[in-house]
């Protein structure tokens, strides 16, 4: 069930450059989360920006929940001004998560810079569902830009790191460490990330006979399937469903029902 709450801030701190974690109180959104589902953060109450900033939820529980954003632009430069104590209305939580898949063996997580936002979420709720204790790959451009490290350390995951400069971990792109972790049959891989980061995962998982669930990014603009701005191809066959809305039908969908080839949505 989604909400429309005003939460309070309960803290809005740097976790690296140009990247912030806002704990909110939102009892009612927190309540109702599940790994992998987003909500619309009103980034000013004033008409500029105009449209919420869709944002993952991280992590939720009890009366709180989380955020773990990147500055990129307007919306998010005003949010990282907010101080803790203030309000911020929020929607969500919104879409589809993750499917737990309790039937694999090994269960991989891949994050690609601030793509990792939706995972730490999806790590608890697979401990905490006795289904596994995932196995985690964080990819980014360079050390700094590595986030949550020492969160899914301390869920007791295995982490292996990569990064495009070599200042961390193994210097690769993401879908090349993948290969280096053997995934098969029995695997299921959870990514999040850029756009040609996924596909490449994707790739990798159809040669694996790996099952590959991926968390799409879009442009949004009403968040609720309303609008038809967050639309991307799909490789169904039916012409009337060829295309699926990212807010609605996902954000996360079975890697093999989306068109890589269409062009990405966002980069
Ligand atoms: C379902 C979903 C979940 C998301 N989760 C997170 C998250 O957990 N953390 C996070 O930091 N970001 C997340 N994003 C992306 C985030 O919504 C955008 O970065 C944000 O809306 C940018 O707002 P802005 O006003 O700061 O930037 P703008 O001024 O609107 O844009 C600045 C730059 O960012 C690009 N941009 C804008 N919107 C998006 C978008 N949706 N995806 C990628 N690039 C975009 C623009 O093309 C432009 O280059 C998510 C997006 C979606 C659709
Ligand atoms: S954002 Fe409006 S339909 Fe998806």
């Amino acid at each position: 069930m989604t909400h429309l709450l005003d939460c309070t801030v309960l803290s809005n701190a740097e976790v690296a450059p140009e990247h912030r974690r806002m704990i909110l109180r939102g009892e009612a959104i927190a309540r109702d989360t599940q790994p992998g589902q987003f909500c619309m953060l009103e980034s000013n109450p004033g008409l500029i920006p105009f449209l919420r900033r869709p944002m993952s939820i991280e992590r939720s529980e009890e009366d709180r929940f989380s955020v773990l954003y990147k500055i990129v632009g307007e919306g998010t430069r005003l949010l990282s001004k907010i101080q803790p104590g203030d309000t911020v209305n929020v929607q969500g939580p919104l879409g589809k998560g993750f499917p737990i898949q309790p039937g694999y063996e090994r269960h991989i997580l891949v994050g690609g810079g601030i793509g990792i936002a939706p995972l730490p979420g999806l790590a608890e709720a697979l401990i905490r569902q006795n289904i596994a204790t995932p196995e985690v790959l964080l990819a980014a451009r360079s050390r700094d830009m590595l986030l949550c490290e020492e969160d899914f350390k301390s869920l007791g995951c295995s982490v292996l790191l990569t990064t495009d400069d070599g200042s961390a971990g193994m210097k690769a792109f993401a879908a090349d460490a993948l290969r280096e972790m053997k995934p098969h049959e029995k695997t299921v891989v959870y990514v999040c990330g850029p756009m040609i980061m996924m596909a490449t995962v994707h790739r990798l998982c159809m040669e694996t006979g790996s099952l590959c669930l991926a968390s799409l990014e879009a442009h949004m603009a009403c968040g609720d399937s309303v609008c038809m701005g967050c639309v991307v191809e799909t490789t169904f066959e039916e012409e009337f469903r060829r295309m699926v809305r990212v807010c609605h039908d996902g954000p996360v969908f079975d890697s093999r029902h989306i068109n890589w080839n269409a062009g990405a949505p966002v980069s």
